[in-house]
């Protein structure tokens, strides 16, 4: 006993040591700097992502195998990326946290290893994972054996893809081919001011095409959110960035076999609300904001926004009904008249695609006048993009509910998760206006020629006119004549004449209407034909 015990003591003191010098990454002046420019370190943002005391650390003394330069002198305990497992609200979660102390948080063959043995440890338990980056690429050192590293991190994001949610939040560089990871998975979170993704950096930019330009504004959080659409949500520190990670995966199953969490609801489902009747301005042209259409229908008002800075004609998000999450996509008469454009329709298709492989029912609020016409919109592949938002929606099995606000126009109608489309419900209020065009366009088309008559008439009854009386008989004959179209096309009765659309729903009972689909639906089953993959129009 008395010779036992030393040896048990000196064994737990080597344990303590070992795991100290890993906690140390890259040394107390490393770690000041990060601290300096507003960052936190990776141990920091896993306690505060993760559920209070749940982090399990693995492979926390893996040291790279590097010899070149010298590399064998410095060997961090970890090498510079810390991974393991814990809880968000109760729900096992994969994490990994780059480091940039060590190495500037730089992907080396054996943090790659790490990496992929977390991921591949996330796929066989069907929990998300969730990469915080922060790290200067790949490990120079290393050369082709980094490089690697990456392509088998990128293979798994792959295969993981629709399987497992995946959420990269981006907390300092993230440059080269690194950017492929936080691409190919389902989230990607930015910092304003202290991260930034590129390709090829400033310098190299310079050198090539003599451009000029900062880092921020190259690749900066603002530029992935509102002008690339490469990332969806935007952070103003890391810890505002990692609750939003938490709040996500609150709507979203642990894998695609699992149905989303349910949360306990105290809005009555049954709620109606009689703003939403006048809330459609009774002018066609005039925009009203979609959100407050959204959070009038939800649970408690609460939405939330997905690439909320990006193609803002489309809002996509997610919010609960009943207490079961579902994803929303609504056009935003408020932005650009709610057009459909390349950007919106990219947008939409890809969180449609996230819904449906994640079992989340779609709700899709309508209210657009078509696609944006122009050389600029053609030139840059609408139609192919404008196919991608229809193929999503077709080939999503999930529950899928439509309400037609006001227009439904065009190509447009039958994209927006039309009955055509199998979707399951569709509603129409009775400010829809479904046709195949609005109605000043159609009336120029269809009745040009007579309108062209109307002035010929009048001259032939009344003599030579001047140019202001044939303006003016000429608007009112147009006038009328749009009138017309509008009355006999520009509403939901003969869409729901032909059963195209279910019901004609007075705007205070929507809420209502679409839970009681959505608990209908609750058992829905359906499948696509069987294939390798389907060749969505990228
Ligand atoms: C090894 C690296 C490193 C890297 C940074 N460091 N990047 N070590 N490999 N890729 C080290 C630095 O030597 C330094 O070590 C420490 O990290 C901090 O770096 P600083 O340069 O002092 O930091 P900062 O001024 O903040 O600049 C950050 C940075 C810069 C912009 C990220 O370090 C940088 O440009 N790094 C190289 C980026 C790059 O080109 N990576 C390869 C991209 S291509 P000390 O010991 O001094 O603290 C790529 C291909 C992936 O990644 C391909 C996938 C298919």
């Amino acid at each position: 006993m008395s010779h036992d015990t030393p040896t048990r003591i000196d064994h737990l003191k080597e344990l303590e040591r070992r795991n100290s010098l890993a906690e140390e990454g890259g040394g107390a002046e490393r770690r000041a700097r990060q601290r300096d420019e507003g960052k936190l370190s990776a141990r920091e943002r896993i306690a505060l992502l993760l559920d209070e005391g749940t982090f399990e650390e693995l492979d926390k003394l893996v040291v790279h195998r590097s010899t070149a330069f010298g590399m064998q002198e410095k060997r961090i305990s970890g090498d510079g990326f810390v991974t393991g497992y814990g809880r968000i609200d109760g729900r096992t979660t994969f994490v990994f946290a780059q480091d940039f102390t060590v190495f500037g948080g730089s992907l080396s063959e054996t943090n790659a290893a790490k990496i992929v043995k977390l991921m591949d440890m996330a796929m066989r338990v069907g929990a998300p994972i969730i990469g915080l980056n922060d790290s200067g690429g790949a490990r120079i050192q290393e050369g082709v054996v980094s490089l690697a590293g990456y392509a088998d991190i990128f293979l798994r994001n792959t295969l993981a893809s629709g399987v497992i949610p995946q959420i990269s939040a981006i907390l300092g560089p993230c440059a080269g081919g690194a950017v492929y990871s936080p691409a190919i998975t389902d989230f990607t979170l930015m910092v304003n001011k202290t991260s930034y993704m590129f390709v090829t950096g400033p310098d190299v930019i310079r050198t090539v095409t003599h451009e000029e330009v900062s880092k921020e504004e190259l690749g900066g959080a603002t530029t992935h959110n509102e002008i690339s659409g490469v990332a969806h949500f935007m952070a103003e520190d890391d810890a505002e960035c990692l609750a939003m990670v938490r709040e996500l995966l609150s709507f979203l199953p642990a894998n695609n076999l699992e149905d989303p969490p349910r949360k306990v609801c105290s809005d009555a489902a049954d709620r109606a609300d009689a703003s939403l009747d006048t809330l459609v301005p009774s002018e066609s042209n005039q925009p009203y904001d979609i959100k407050d259409v959204i959070t009038r229908i939800v649970d408690e008002g609460y939405f939330f926004e997905v690439h909320e800075h990006f193609a803002r004609n489309i809002v996509v998000g997610f919010a609960r009904m009943n207490g079961r999450p579902v994803g929303v996509v609504a056009n935003q008469p408020a932005f650009l008249a709610g057009v459909l454009n390349i950007d919106a329709s990219v947008k939409a298709a890809r969180f449609v695609r996230f819904c449906d492989a994640f079992n989340i029912p779609l709700i899709t609020l309508e209210d657009v006048p078509g696609f944006l016409p122009g050389t600029e919109q053609e030139y840059g592949g609408i139609i192919r993009h404008g196919a991608k938002l229809l193929y999503a929606y077709a080939e999503a099995t999930v529950p899928k509910l439509t309400v037609i606000t006001r227009k439904a126009y065009g190509g447009a109608y039958c994209v927006m998760s039309s009955k055509h489309l199998r979707t399951d419900f569709n509603f129409a209020w009775p400010t829809a206006e479904i046709a195949v065009m609005g109605a000043e366009g159609a009336v120029n088309i269809v009745y040009g020629r007579e309108l062209e008559r109307v002035v010929k008439e009048a001259e032939e009854q009344k003599g030579p006119l001047s140019e202001e009386e044939k303006t003016l008989i000429l608007a009112e004959a147009r006038a009328q004549k749009v009138e017309e179209f509008r009355e006999q096309f520009a509403n939901p009765y003969i869409a729901a004449e032909h059963g195209f659309v279910d019901a004609v729903i007075a705007p205070h009972d929507t809420r209502r209407r679409l839970i009681s689909a959505l608990e209908m639906l609750d058992t829905k089953r359906d499948k696509n034909p069987a294939k390798k993959h389907g060749n969505i129009p990228l």
